[in-house]
């Protein structure tokens, strides 16, 4: 169950968006603050698919969900929040100047976590008056979905807040690991920036279209890494030796030419028609909701799969679903016991006066059905 009751949400677009489900959804009440005119649409549209997937996933029931607030500025979302998630766009001139407007109105012992991608939680923090209580806490899309959070602390963040974060985002079904050593982009998009130019190359040379590369990744090693990652997937392809044999087979393809990843691909118009032109034709015939949809049934099902691996006991993230699944069925009891006891506790209310009827024109028909549903139904004869 969460830890948190009250949450900020500063930025509602794709991860703001998403945290702000993730957090309601686990019964956290989230301020929002976002400047962009349709904010609120986004927002209800982003939580209208998170309840879709939570409905489905969440076999035991589910707490009652937080209320979402929308401020007017960022002093008001703050005020009272125990976590603070910034997710503005990302450019480190918007970064800093929100996190001074938060720092101005938190309250004290609030935690500060950031959704960048990629900016060090050191040089967001240079203008900050209590750095210890911020750092990166890296989701991904969809983050009321996908349990995965980097926490990378930067080099004033306190232990403690470490130690807080890791509490706070495992209560709300979060897996957060902790990178120790801060880096740009952190572990998850440095492999997904490699993964990335390499595509771009591959498409942009001729040698396959996306719609090719997107179906070797889907109907392959996208498979294995869903459920054993990079390394548990090839000390199995090393076959009975192991890791050794595989690092000794494939090593020497490290200075082969299998990669262009020291050079990048020109980003130019060119470079974005072909792409965009291409996904249309992969993808076309589906909204982007239509495609989310599809994304998280699809997300549910495959961590459903894993939860009953090893004889239901779970592997990967079907563990920690399993585990999550039984938090959100605890936390709706909790919910049921608090209404039972608020009804006992309310003074029973006297039936309301019956209206009297309105004068109405009953057709035949109309009689006849009355007086057919009127009639008790027969039982039926048993055998
Ligand atoms: N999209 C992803 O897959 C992804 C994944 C992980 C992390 N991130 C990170 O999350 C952050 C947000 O990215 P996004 O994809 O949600 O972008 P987005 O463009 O969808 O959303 C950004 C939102 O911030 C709002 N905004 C702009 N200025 C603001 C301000 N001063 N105060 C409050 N809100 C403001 C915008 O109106 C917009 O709704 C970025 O740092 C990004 O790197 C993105």
């Amino acid at each position: 169950m969460s830890i948190i009751t009250k949450a900020a949400a500063i930025g509602g677009g794709v991860i703001g968006g998403g945290w702000i489900a993730r957090l309601a959804l686990n019964g956290v009440d989230v301020a929002v603050f976002d400047p962009h005119p349709e904010a609120k649409r986004k927002v209800d549209e982003v939580m209208n698919n998170a309840r879709r997937a939570y409905k489905r996933m969440a076999t035991k029931g589910l707490p009652k969900e937080g209320k979402v607030t929308f401020a007017k500025s960022i002093a008001e979302a703050v005020k009272d929040a125990e976590l603070i998630q910034e997710s503005v766009p990302e450019r480190l001139d918007v970064k800093l100047k929100t996190l001074a407007e938060v720092e101005a109105a938190a309250p004290r012992d609030a935690l500060i976590g950031s959704s960048t991608s990629g900016f060090k939680a050191t040089d967001m923090a240079v203008g900050m008056k209590h750095p210890d209580r911020f750092l990166v806490a890296h989701p991904f899309n969809p983050v009321y979905l996908l349990p995965i959070n980097e926490i990378v602390p930067g080099e004033k963040t306190s232990k403690a807040a470490i130690a807080r974060a890791k509490e706070v985002y495992a209560s709300i079904g979060m897996k957060p690991v902790v990178i120790m050593k801060e880096i740009d982009a952190f572990v998850g998009n440095r492999l997904l920036e490699a993964a990335w130019r390499e595509a771009l190359w591959l498409v942009k040379d001729g040698i396959c279209t996306v719609e090719e590369l997107d179906d070797i990744m889907r109907y392959g090693f996208g498979l294995r890494w869903a459920q054993m990652g990079m390394f548990q997937t090839y000390r199995i392809a090393g076959g009975e030796a192991g890791m050794r044999h595989f690092m000794a087979q494939f090593g020497p393809a490290l200075a082969w030419p299998w990669t262009k990843l020291m050079d990048v691909p020109e980003f130019n118009e060119e470079l974005v028609d072909l792409i965009a032109t291409q996904s249309d034709d992969q993808s076309g015939q589906w909204s982007i909701r239509e495609l989310e949809r599809i994304r998280d049934d699809n997300l549910v099902g495959i961590m459903e799969a894993l939860a009953k691996a090893e004889k239901g006991k779970g592997w990967g993230a079907g563990e920690l679903h399993s585990s999550y699944v039984k938090q959100l069925g605890k936390a709706a009891k909790g919910k049921k016991a608090a209404k039972a006891s608020e009804k006992k506790a309310r003074p029973a209310r006297a039936m309301p006066e019956p209206k009297p009827a309105a004068k109405a024109v009953v057709t035949k028909s109309a009689k006849g059905k009355a007086a057919k549903a009127d009639k008790p139904a027969k039982a039926k004869k048993k055998g």
